[in-house]
């Protein structure tokens, strides 16, 4: 017979987690006034809010981190994450952040200018949020098929070319401060981008001179599915996929946290010794030296052998697979989820699900609550929460999405628990009739509101 696939790892060390009450549950959200970012950690039972930062790092890795060379310049956990780079994404140039949201920071201070435009295929929030702040204006061109959460379509990640164009089109090129592709799209469901649709972007940027950056912290998902998906890479290598996707681009921001699997830590790639240059100085003033930016040289070193071990085929089938079969669970419950699964996480489509509870009222939101109260499972909102007010009315944007993600984090948990989450999704799947009301927001910052809002019941 042919024989099963396994996850290519055992464990060697683990933690416990502690199983509340419904009862201790109910009290904990509301005083956490329904935001599930407010929660403790030791309140939840199967932590799903991110993939972000909650893989657990190898053997290797930690013994890495003892090798790390803490020098404040030159460094030689510098050089070993510089070459790591090289050899997986072929960039010559790098600076290291404290995260992804920081590699925005720094490249976004050189590229973004008050006015401008910065089109792409659903910027993730601290993207946008970046944009935003100065002034300038995030054009989501992805594939309108994304939208349809049954269409089935393998590259649903994609951009729009035609979209893309009439942007580059009708704006004057100064007006553009680059083109950020997404890879894995998160915000539209962990879908995949094509290596035909990067080509293609790579085409307009040329055709029109703007720079191509791309969002990579779910870079080696996205070449996993480019090579079970897409004509012509079935037998390529994972980092051959991963050097050809990278080389349509002119730079790269990356959160570490995903794909390189570690629990901190983001960088920049760039092709073009001039970028790299102009970019250090706001490096050094918001990160750190070049050579640290904002990283301990231990960290450097575990990221460097993350990027190989996050590259690896093996273990991203047994990661892409273990997040589809939480999804087909829920699917055989009836659950209404977003199709194909993603390669990071589950999405439940709210509107759907909770077919009574108003737009108005936040129904990711209390889904994603009634989910931490059924089972101590903890989600996120990708809803009007998460989409801010419009800058310029500050009215709600309400884009049709309302989204609970269920991350699922890298070499953490068994199918055991996946089987779990799927069962207490189904349990408040059964009482769906009875959630007619959702939630009003008592507090909200100005931007990024999601993280600190505060709540109350209707
Ligand atoms: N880009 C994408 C596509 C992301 O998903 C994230 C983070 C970032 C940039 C920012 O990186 O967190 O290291 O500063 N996503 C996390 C998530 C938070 O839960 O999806 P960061």
């Amino acid at each position: 017979m042919k024989l099963p696939s396994f996850e290519p790892f055992k464990t060697k060390m683990v933690e416990p987690i502690y199983r509340s009450t419904r009862e201790e549950r109910e009290v904990w959200i509301k005083d956490a006034h329904f935001n599930l970012f407010n929660l403790r950690s030791d309140y939840v039972t199967i932590d799903l809010l991110t993939d972000s930062g909650t893989g657990a790092m190898s053997d290797r890795q930690w013994a890495a981190l003892m090798q790390g060379d803490e020098s404040y310049a030159g460094a030689s956990s510098y050089y070993n994450l510089k070459d790591a780079i090289k050899e997986i994404t072929g960039f010559n140039y790098f600076l290291p952040t404290h995260q992804g949201r920081a590699a925005e920071n720094v490249l976004f201070s050189v590229l973004v200018k008050e006015g401008d435009l910065v089109p792409g295929n659903s910027h993730f929030d601290t993207t946008k949020g970046h944009i935003e702040f100065r002034k300038a204006e995030a054009v989501d061109c992805t594939i309108d098929i994304a939208y349809d959460f049954k269409a089935r379509h393998p590259f649903k990640g994609n951009v729009d070319l035609n979209k893309l164009e009439e942007v580059l089109k009708k704006n004057p090129r100064e007006k553009i401060s680059c083109i950020i592709v997404t890879i894995t799209n998160n915000t539209a469901g962990g879908q995949p981008v094509s290596m035909a649709n990067l080509k293609g972007v790579r085409q307009l940027a040329d055709r029109y001179g703007v720079k191509f950056i791309l969002d990579s912290a779910r870079f080696a998902e996205n070449a996993w599915f480019i090579k079970t998906r897409e004509e012509g890479y079935a037998n390529r290598e994972i980092r051959e996929i991963v050097l050809e996707m990278f080389s349509y681009a002119d730079g790269m921001t990356m959160s570490s946290k995903k794909d390189a699997i570690v629990n901190m830590g983001g960088f920049i790639g760039f092709r073009d010794e001039d970028l790299f240059q102009k970019a250090s100085m706001f490096n050094i003033i918001f990160e750190g030296f070049i050579t640290y930016g904002g990283m301990s040289g231990r960290d450097m070193n575990a990221l460097a052998r993350g990027l190989y071990e996050g590259t690896d085929f093996e273990y991203l089938s047994s990661r892409i697979r273990q997040v589809g079969l939480l999804g087909a669970r829920m699917k055989d419950y009836g659950i209404p989820v977003l199709e194909p699964f993603g390669g990071h996480a589950i999405f439940i489509d709210a509107l759907d699900f909770l077919r009574s509870v108003p737009k108005e009222e936040f129904p990711a939101q209390i889904l994603a609550v009634e989910i931490y109260i059924e089972g101590g499972i903890r989600g996120t909102e990708i809803g009007t929460l998460m989409a801010d007010r419009d800058p310029v009315t500050r009215e709600n944007r309400f884009t049709g999405r309302e989204l609970v993600r269920l991350a699922v984090p890298r070499r953490v948990y068994s199918d055991n628990h996946m089987d779990y989450v799927a069962a207490v999704a189904k349990n408040v799947f059964d009482r769906k009739e009875s959630i007619k009301r959702g939630l009003r927001i008592i507090k909200e910052a100005p931007i990024l509101r999601h993280f600190t809002v505060e709540l109350e019941k209707l």
